[in-house]
């Protein structure tokens, strides 16, 4: 399918359902049960362990460093406070989930040292490996499918936007930059946001418990989708939110900073979203998936929890 034949660039209509109350997910994750023994392989498609981002003879090293070394200089505060409110109008274009997902098949991200394949084969095998282990939580399934769709924020009828404002791992802005982010001693000197006496404390400009739902992220995929699913009015639960919402945040899930902004619905997802990453990492191999035969399965999740045509 090109892209012209799905994006149709609107006007922006005002009144779809933009507050439409998100459900509340009422299974706790850490009483699941997983079904099946999900292995995790010891090599990515490079035939390299994963997120190996200081080894200089990868042939993506130097274009992921440049991504890293870009973001942490130009997400400031005031930017995503700007990108929020552009994106957030969702004018950019109508289409339905599947075909999203097609458009962004074009699409590679850079900054992945793991990924060399086309991104709807990472959605597929993500989203097929959860199937495997939790056949029940179909929310999960097509939270996994929809999770990176917000890429699509790299092609030119979505603002064309730089890499360092779609991809990579992301944290909060408006408080002190912490030091277990991805090349951290680096740029940030040269973010105006670091010597910002309102930005460059422990809290910044939040406190404590606040909540992430209060808390300003690097701009990129991840709020892009959540952004779109919630006011589209999405009838997945909180957590499949919260998991399309921080599945970058590498330096909480991975290193635990930032945790004295969460409050109890946080905790209560983070759990979820901790299940998710293992699977989103490690999914990352060359398993083939035909995609015609698992397609009717996910039309029938993305009916259930999306309307037909969403904003994008
Ligand atoms: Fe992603
Ligand atoms: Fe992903």
């Amino acid at each position: 399918m090109t892209i012209q034949s799905v994006l149709v660039v609107e006007q922006p209509t005002l009144g779809f359902e933009a507050e439409k109350k998100i459900k509340l997910v009422d299974i706790e994750a850490d009483k699941l049960v997983s079904n099946g023994e999900f292995t995790v392989p010891e090599e990515n498609a490079f035939g390299r362990s994963f997120r190996d981002y200081e080894n200089e003879n990868n042939a993506r090293h130097r274009v992921v460093e440049e991504l890293y070394r870009q973001q942490h200089i130009h997400q400031t505060f005031e930017f995503v406070k700007k990108m929020r409110e552009e994106y957030g109008k969702l004018e950019k274009g109508e289409m339905s989930i599947w075909e999203c997902c097609e458009v962004l098949n074009n699409i590679v991200d850079d900054s992945d040292p793991d990924l060399d394949e086309p991104q709807i084969m990472h959605l597929l095998q993500t989203a097929e490996a959860i199937r495997k282990d939790y056949p029940n939580e179909d929310w999960l399934h097509l939270t996994a499918l929809i999770h990176d769709l917000g890429k699509i924020l790299i092609h030119p009828n979505f603002g064309g936007l730089p890499q360092w404002a779609v991809v990579g791992d992301t944290y909060p802005v408006g408080c002190g930059f912490s030091e277990t982010i991805v090349h951290h001693k680096q740029h940030f000197k040269e973010n105006p946001d670091y010597k910002n006496p309102e930005y460059n404390t422990k809290f910044g400009v939040y406190s404590e418990g606040c909540g992430l739902n209060n808390v300003m992220m690097t701009w990129g995929h991840d709020d892009y989708m959540y952004l779109v699913a919630k006011e589209n009015g999405t009838t997945l639960p909180s957590a499949g939110l919260f998991i399309i919402r921080y599945h970058s945040f590498y330096p909480l899930h991975k290193c635990d900073a930032y945790k004295y902004l969460m409050n109890e619905e946080d905790r209560e997802n983070l759990k979820w979203l901790n299940i998710f990453n293992k699977y989103d990492l490690y999914s990352k191999s060359k398993v083939p998936i035909k995609v015609e035969e698992v397609k009717p399965y996910y039309e029938s999740l993305i009916k259930k929890y999306f309307p037909a045509k969403l904003k994008w």
